[in-house]
């Protein structure tokens, strides 16, 4: 069994965050590599690689199961490293002050998913008449803290999932950042919708209110995507093993499905067409009217080899926009890359057909794209 540790953690980059996280309350590889697998696309051996490097620099420390509580403790302290990041990121604390302050004078606030605290602390100091915030991890003790810290005990702290929740009035304002890299993956859609329709006053406010999904075209440098070595690994693969592995060959270079980046790559890559969005998602509309499906056409404005994807979110809080496209200020969220094994020649001018849809696997939503054949 292994462990999550955060040493030297201003070295660290958000790709061994994520992997950390699978081991933070203690796992053995084999466990962390399959719930891994329930979110990423990753190949074994990079995984295996990694966490040796990890396990050598000290980020996962080897335990045995009597340690676990111990282990514990790195859980939360590396809870409390990923909402110290969202912190830090003062376009993201910016935006929401400044609306905070603006609506919530004398109106009642329902956060969900209030983390640290920090967006109710700022309701409550704005002169909100009721504050209750709801939070469902252990990120809740910390709220908890930073309320009487800041004179603020009369937040009410409900900790669940809001799904779960009841509170006992509509309120006027509901206050939400439950937004990912794949920005759907925190279950925006469901929870906002199912919030909206039992928390919130007919005439009162989402903050944020619509959540627009983006892409760009982008054609990946070659080691990025790295495709071909994967192929060639999976032929010797074939080979030392005896047995004919080419129809897994075919089928990845037949997929049309941009799929999730490999982790723990940083080769760059080039931009080849506008911005393309690819869900507008209005959440004060009913879910059954939102579209999931859609074919649009992706403009190329610049020639290459489409080979992938980059999503990003833009959200609305009143007038505020934030972002996290690759053209704007770098905030605390990561863009989602994906990669297609079968590369497009695209020349300027011409429109690619996208498919883009909402799939929920193993109970998180995700934005699925796919190129359609032409
Ligand atoms: C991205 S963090 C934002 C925290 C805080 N609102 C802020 O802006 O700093 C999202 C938080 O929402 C919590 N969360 C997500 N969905 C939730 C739900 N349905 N009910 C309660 N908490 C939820 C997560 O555990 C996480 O702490």
């Amino acid at each position: 069994m292994i462990r999550a540790s955060l040493a030297s953690p201003e070295l660290i980059r958000m790709d061994g965050v994520a992997l950390l996280s699978y081991f933070a309350t203690g796992a053995t590889p084999e466990t962390a590599y399959g719930n891994m697998l329930k979110e990423w696309e990753i190949d074994r051996s990079e995984f295996i690689r990694t966490v040796e490097k990890m396990v050598s620099s000290g980020y996962l420390i080897p335990i045995n199961p009597t340690e676990r509580f111990e282990a514990l403790k790195a859980a939360e302290s590396l809870l409390i490293k990923s909402h110290v990041r969202l912190l830090n990121d003062e376009s993201r604390m910016l935006s929401y002050k400044t609306v905070i302050e603006h609506l919530v004078k004398g109106r009642t606030v329902l956060e969900i998913g209030c983390g640290t605290g920090i967006l109710s602390v700022l309701a409550a100091k704005a002169g909100a008449k009721r504050v209750i915030a709801i939070e469902e991890t252990g990120i809740a003790r910390i709220a908890a803290e930073l309320f009487k810290a800041n004179g603020c005990s009369a937040v009410e702290l409900v900790i669940g999932n809001s799904r779960d929740v009841r509170i006992d009035e509509r309120v006027d304002i509901i206050l939400h950042e439950l937004i990912g890299f794949d920005p759907l993956s925190e279950n925006v859609l469901l929870t906002i919708s199912d919030a909206r329709k039992r928390f919130l006053k007919s005439d009162g406010f989402l903050v944020p209110h619509r959540l627009k999904v983006c892409c760009l075209g982008i054609e990946f440098s070659s080691d990025a995507t790295n495709s071909c070595s994967e192929e060639q690994r999976i032929v010797a693969l074939s080979s030392s093993c005896g047995i004919n592995l080419h129809p897994i060959i075919a089928a990845m270079k037949q997929s049309n499905i941009y799929t999730h980046k490999m982790l723990f790559t940083t080769a760059g890559y080039q931009i080849l067409s506008d911005e393309l969005t690819l869900f507008d998602f209005d959440l004060y509309e009913n879910a059954e009217n939102w579209q999931v499906h859609k074919v649009l056409p992706l403009s190329i404005r610049q020639s290459g080899e489409l080979n992938g994807l980059v999503l990003y979110f833009r959200m609305f809080l009143n007038d505020h926009e934030l972002t996290n496209s690759p053209l704007a200020a770098k905030t605390s969220w990561e863009q989602d890359y994906r990669v297609v094994p079968r590369a497009t020649i695209v020349q300027k001018g011409a429109a690619i057909s996208i498919e883009a849809s909402v799939e929920t696997v193993v109970g998180k939503q995700r934005v699925l794209v796919r190129r359609v054949e032409q």
